[in-house]
């Protein structure tokens, strides 16, 4: 897999970060997309690599294929191009949502190499994490082109138990949105007590971002660090103790369980039958 071709299918948010992220890496030559949209096309154009309209085209090139389409299109999606992926033996990358590797591999016939990748959308600044896991069919070749393929937008983390990406999907999939309303109710609540809402929002978004780069250099050591900026006695202790005794806690609890829940129940309705 030294100088494995890529083909991505769909170029939308997803595709499309993968695809600028991996043309800094590699040749663009070695990389192909299809989309059915021409404005679409051309951002991947603009990238030096080529877009095409027909998938059977990507397909026939690839080594390892990037499938970057919603989870309710992915069925349809193997289904076509079920034929030229066994012939070529071609790994699959699925970045979907819930829809699991027994059912990709049902669904493109034979016993086709099927990595699972789940990003999020940090991976558009460059900044994800992955989580990727893969089927017994996968070669240590194919894992590492994987591997290489997703650490072009993010960090990469490995799972052996499927059944845990739709946990890795509740913490670090849809992780950034629970970020995202942090900064919303900060910015909400700095408004409530008299700032300028441009100044808190502001204040908000700075202090989640300096927060998570300290936080992301010592991953194990949020509670120290909270311990560290809150002084007995203090501001800081005071907010912590109301957020603390409002169940702040079990409220994520609580959020990761439907998300992962959520989750699962995609994987069900739509890998069935
Ligand atoms: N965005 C994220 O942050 C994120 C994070 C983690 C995982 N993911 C996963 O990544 C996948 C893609 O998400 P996205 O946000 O990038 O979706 P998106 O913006 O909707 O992009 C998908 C693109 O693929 C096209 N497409 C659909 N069916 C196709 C087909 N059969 N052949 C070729 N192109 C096709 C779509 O066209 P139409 O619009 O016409 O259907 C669209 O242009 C999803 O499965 C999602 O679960 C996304």
């Amino acid at each position: 897999m030294q100088n494995f071709s890529i083909g991505i299918i769909g170029a939308g948010n997803m595709g499309l970060a993968l695809a600028s992220g991996l043309a800094l890496r590699m040749a663009p030559g070695r990389i192909a997309v299809s989309d059915p949209h021409p404005d679409k096309r051309q951002r991947v154009s603009d990238l030096g690599i080529s877009a095409l309209a027909d998938n059977d085209s990507v397909v026939a090139r690839a080594d390892l294929l990037v499938l970057a389409v919603k989870p309710q299109a992915v069925r349809g999606l193997c289904t076509a191009i079920a034929p030229t992926v066994r012939d070529r033996q071609v790994l699959v990358i699925s970045v979907a949502a819930g829809i699991r590797g027994a059912d990709i591999a049902r669904w493109l016939g034979g016993a086709p190499a099927v990595i699972r990748a789940m990003p999020n959308t940090p991976a558009l600044i460059n900044a994800g994490v992955s989580v990727l896991w893969a089927n017994d069919q996968a070669t240590a070749a194919q894992r590492q082109a994987a591997a290489t393929v997703l650490g072009a937008v993010s960090e990469v983390f490995w799972l052996t138990d499927e059944a845990l990406m739709d946990a890795a999907t509740a913490i670090s999939g849809s992780g950034p949105a629970y970020f995202f309303l942090m900064v919303e109710a900060l910015t909400v609540a700095g408004v409530a007590l008299g700032l300028p809402q441009d100044l808190s929002a502001a204040l908000a978004a700075g202090t989640a971002a300096g927060a998570g780069r300290m936080v992301h250099d010592h991953p194990a050591e949020a509670a120290l660090l909270r311990a560290r900026v809150t002084s007995p006695g203090g501001t800081t202790e005071r907010a912590i103790k109301s957020l603390l005794g409002e169940g702040f806690m079990e409220m994520f609890g609580r959020a990761a369980l439907a998300a992962r829940d959520r989750s699962r129940e995609l994987g069900e309705q739509l890998g069935a039958a």
